[in-house]
């Protein structure tokens, strides 16, 4: 039987060492870290998100700045908006909660990021140094995975990492993760032939493609660590993940628990990142 992966427990910790750090740059630099929290519109899961991230962002002692914005919101003047916070001294982290309304071009929105203030790693500046190995801001859930299996002392190197689900906020960006780390990455998707043998060969698999408990316990190999970044409402309202939880925990060595496994983590490292944002800000190379 699986030990489960306590990501309550691990995002504790982390937004443990996140505020006692901040205390820190505050004492010695006199520098507070800010995070901009932008919201377009009235996605009921987005508002939930939002709310959680800018009281994580205080709990930290970071400064918290908030702009829900209606739906009707240009794309030019949400950019007029971020080029105010890339200007603004105070505010060293911006978020813009996706998904945006059907009328705005995320990428477009993406791009006005200042790169040093991108604590979402979704610019193609950062994506671009993950894909190469240079400095910058990682996308936060895939570096929550990372982190999950550091601190449970799940070696990477050298093992077989099989993720299904290739987006660009999760699969990809930990496909370079796993790979900058040594593993032997292999990303399925909804095209792959055979995903339960590609399955079956993970050392740690990862579950992200949204879709409701598709992970059985027979693509699970006897021993693997498996890592459940999907989060699906059932008909009963109950919360399951990507993966059928008892079957794969039968055969798993680790497993991450939905809700409490990877989630709480992306908020975690989203303070992480706003916080190395705030103290590279005016250094050298920054
Ligand atoms: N929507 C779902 N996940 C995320 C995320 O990590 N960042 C942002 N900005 N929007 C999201």
């Amino acid at each position: 039987m699986a030990e489960v992966i306590d990501g309550n427990r691990i995002a504790r910790e982390v937004r443990a060492e996140v505020r006692a750090q901040t205390l820190e740059l505050k004492e010695k630099r006199g520098i507070t870290p800010g995070l901009a929290v932008v919201l377009v519109g009235e996605d009921p899961a987005s508002k939930i998100y939002v709310g959680h991230k800018e009281k994580a962002a205080a709990e930290a002692g970071f400064l918290s700045r908030e702009y829900r914005l209606p739906a009707e919101t240009t794309e030019g003047s949400l950019r007029e908006i971020v080029a105010g916070l890339n200007a603004s001294p105070e505010i060293h982290g911006i978020l813009v909660q996706l998904p945006l309304p059907k009328h705005i071009n995320p990428d477009v929105v993406i791009e006005t990021i200042d790169p040093r203030k991108d604590v979402d790693g979704f610019h193609p500046v950062n994506i671009g140094g993950l894909f190469t190995g240079r400095p910058g801001h990682r996308a936060c859930t895939p570096l929550g995975v990372i982190e999950l299996l550091d601190r449970s002392g799940i070696a990477i190197e050298g093992k077989e990492a099989v993720i299904v689900g290739r987006s660009n906020i999760v699969g990809k960006p930990l496909a370079l993760m796993l790979l900058n780390r040594h593993a032997t990455v292999t990303i399925c998707h909804t095209r792959t032939r055979d995903l339960a043998a590609v399955a079956r060969r993970a050392d740690i698999l990862v579950a992200a493609a949204g879709r409701a408990e598709m992970v059985r316990g027979d693509m699970v190999k006897e021993g693997a660590v498996v890592i459940d970044v999907g989060i699906n409402r059932k008909a009963d309202g109950k919360l399951v993940g990507d993966v059928a939880f008892a079957e794969a925990a039968a055969r798993a060595s680790y497993i991450t628990p939905v809700p409490g496994g990877v989630g709480p983590m992306t908020i975690a490292m989203l303070l992480r990142n706003t916080l190395s944002a705030a103290s590279l800000w005016g250094e050298a190379g920054a």
